[in-house]
């Protein structure tokens, strides 16, 4: 094991959040009297292990620097991009390249340390990991809205974040990805279409990504839970 890996996180927070149907990004949300954004950062500036929270904002942001967390010793900030990877591209050219990455998506406030734990562990040990939770329902393939047949859900997971690599790696591998026209998604998807190996870590199903209006009451409960 390499004791001596250093971390930095990535939060691109750059998105406008249309399906959230709101005045202003989704990121910037209260719950539970902070805005989305500042529970999604708050366990990387708590965590011993994690040196820097690079947080990519949208050109447009004027909210931000509202935040209390925003003076933080351990966060900065970029300019992101068009697509949620360029943002994490703007971030990751600004981190040197034998950092390990825990890229994490700001709409999702309710990590726990123990999942995040997990990840740390496996960096140490070289490899490459994402958060992810086996698939629970039975999955239909469709066309034009009729059943085509069942998918086995044996071999599904929902991937989450955080999504851990070297970050020369990914920069690496995000960039040749985008010029063969992958689409990327998440980091996974690009280290995938390179030939990495990424373990699959199961986490709580409640690392939940808020999305749609109706997450933001259940994110509410979530949190008020672990506080408690
Ligand atoms: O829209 P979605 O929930 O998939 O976005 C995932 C994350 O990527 C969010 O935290 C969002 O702010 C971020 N994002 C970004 N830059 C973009 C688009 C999305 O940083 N251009």
């Amino acid at each position: 094991m390499n004791k001596s890996v250093s971390f930095t996180a990535v939060i691109p927070a750059a998105g406008i959040g249309q399906r959230m149907a709101c005045d202003y990004p989704k990121q910037y949300l209260p719950i539970n009297g902070q805005a989305m954004l500042s529970h999604s950062v708050r366990l990387f500036l708590e965590h011993p292990a994690i040196e820097r929270v690079v947080v990519a904002l949208n050109c447009q942001d004027q909210w931000f620097s509202g935040l209390e967390i925003a003076n933080h010793s351990k966060i900065s900030t970029v300019i992101g991009g068009e697509q949620r990877v360029d943002s994490v591209l703007a971030a990751l050219d600004v981190i040197e390249s034998n950092q390990w990455v825990l890229v994490h998506d700001a709409a999702r406030p309710c990590l726990v340390k123990d999942d995040l734990d997990k990840l740390i562990t496996l960096a140490k040990n070289n490899q490459c990991a994402i958060l992810a939770s086996p698939v629970r329902d039975t999955m239909k393939r469709a066309v034009s809205g009729i059943i085509d047949h069942t998918v086995d859900r044996n071999e599904l997971w929902h991937a989450m974040t955080p999504q851990s690599f070297p970050c020369g790696k990914l920069r690496q591998v995000l960039r040749e990805a985008l010029i063969a026209g992958v689409n990327v998604t998440d980091e996974a998807s690009a280290m995938e279409w390179a030939g990495e190996a990424v373990h699959l870590v199961t986490a709580r199903q409640d690392n939940l990504k808020v999305t749609h209006p109706e997450d933001l009451a259940l994110a509410e409960f979530i949190l008020a839970r672990q506080k408690r």
